[in-house]
C-alpha cells in the first residue's frame, strides 16, 4: 500500500523532470545535428572542389588539373588561391627556386600542384593540412597532376603540431644548408605569426635565404600586423621583399638579409 501511496505522490516530479529532460535532449539533438550539418556543409565544398577537378582534368598533367582549378573557381565557391595570386606566387618561386618548400593549408592541392611544377629537379614539398579528409583529397590531387610521393609529402596536423617535425622529413641534400628556402603560408592568419616563431626556433629557415609567402585573404589594414611587426623589429635579418594585395613576401636571410633583400617591390 505504502508503495502506491509514494509512487503517486512521486508521479507529478518523475514526468515533470522526464519532460524536462525531453526538452534537453531535443535541444542537444538540435544542437548535435546542425553541428554535424555545418560540418558535411563546409566539407561538401573540398569534395566537389575536387570531384570536379578529378574527373574533369588530363590525368598526369599539371597545367590541365591548375586550368580545371580555375574553370571550376569561375562558378563555384573555392578556397584555391586562384590564378592571379597564383601567378604572382609563380614569380616568386620561379626566382627562389627552391630546393626544399614548406606549404602550410594543402587544402585540395591546387597551390601545392603550382608550388610543385616549378620545383628545381630533385626539389622536394612539404605541405601540412589541418583536416584529415581534405588533406586526403589534396593529396590525390597533387598525385594526379603526376607527382610522386619521392617529390613531396602530405603531413595531416596543424601547423603548430608539424613545424617540430618537418625537420625529419627534409632528406639531406646537395645545396641544402639545413631548412626550407621558401615557405607558403595560406592556413590561418592568426598562425603566421606563431609559426614564424616556431620555423625560427626549429632553424628550418635556410640560413643563406628563404622567402616566406603570407597569402592576405582578409584584406584589411592589419591582417598582417602581428608578423610584419616582428619581421620590422628584426631588420638584422628579415626585410619585406614584395608586397601585393594578394600576398606579401617576406625575405629571411641569417646576420645580412639587407644586402640580399634591398630589391624592394619584385
Ligand atoms: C585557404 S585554404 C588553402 C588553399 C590552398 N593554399 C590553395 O590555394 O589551394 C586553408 C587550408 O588550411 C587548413 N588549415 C587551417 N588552419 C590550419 C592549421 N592551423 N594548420 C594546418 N592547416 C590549417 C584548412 O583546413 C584549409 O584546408
Ligand atoms: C565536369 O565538368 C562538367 C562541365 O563543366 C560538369 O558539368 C561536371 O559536373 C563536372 N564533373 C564533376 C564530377 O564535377
Amino acid at each position: 500500500m505504502w508503495l502506491v501511496v509514494v509512487s503517486v505522490t512521486l508521479l507529478p516530479a518523475v514526468t515533470m523532470v522526464s519532460s524536462r529532460y525531453r526538452v534537453k535532449v531535443a535541444v542537444l539533438c538540435h544542437r548535435v545535428l546542425s553541428w554535424a550539418l555545418r560540418l558535411v556543409r563546409g566539407g561538401v565544398c573540398v569534395r566537389d572542389t575536387h570531384a570536379f577537378v578529378f574527373s574533369n582534368c588530363t590525368h598526369g598533367k599539371a597545367d590541365s588539373v591548375l586550368e580545371t582549378f580555375d574553370l571550376y573557381a569561375e562558378t563555384h565557391q573555392c578556397l584555391c588561391i586562384g590564378p592571379q595570386t597564383g601567378e604572382a606566387l609563380d614569380k616568386v618561386v620561379k626566382r627562389v627556386r627552391p630546393l626544399r618548400a614548406l606549404e602550410l593549408g594543402t587544402h585540395c592541392g591546387y597551390s601545392s600542384v603550382r608550388l610543385l611544377r616549378l620545383l628545381p629537379p630533385g626539389g622536394r614539398l612539404i605541405t601540412v593540412e589541418l583536416d584529415p579528409v581534405t588533406a586526403d583529397l589534396g593529396e590525390e590531387i597533387i598525385l594526379v597532376s603526376g607527382f610522386k610521393h619521392s617529390q613531396f609529402q602530405v603531413l595531416t596536423s596543424s601547423s603548430a603540431e608539424a613545424i617540430p617535425t618537418v625537420r625529419s622529413f627534409l632528406e639531406p641534400s646537395q645545396g641544402n644548408d639545413g631548412g626550407v628556402s621558401l615557405v607558403l603560408m595560406d592556413h590561418d592568419s592568426q598562425q603566421y605569426l606563431p609559426d614564424l616563431l616556431a620555423l625560427e626556433r626549429e632553424e628550418l629557415l635556410c640560413p643563406s635565404g628563404c622567402s616566406i609567402v603570407l597569402i592576405r585573404r582578409n584584406r584589411s589594414a592589419d591582417d598582417l600586423r602581428g608578423i610584419l611587426d616582428h619581421v620590422g623589429a628584426r631588420a638584422d635579418c628579415y626585410c619585406i621583399k614584395t608586397e601585393l594585395q594578394c600576398l606579401v613576401e617576406i625575405f629571411y636571410q641569417k646576420g645580412s638579409a639587407r644586402a640580399e633583400g634591398d630589391g624592394g617591390n619584385t
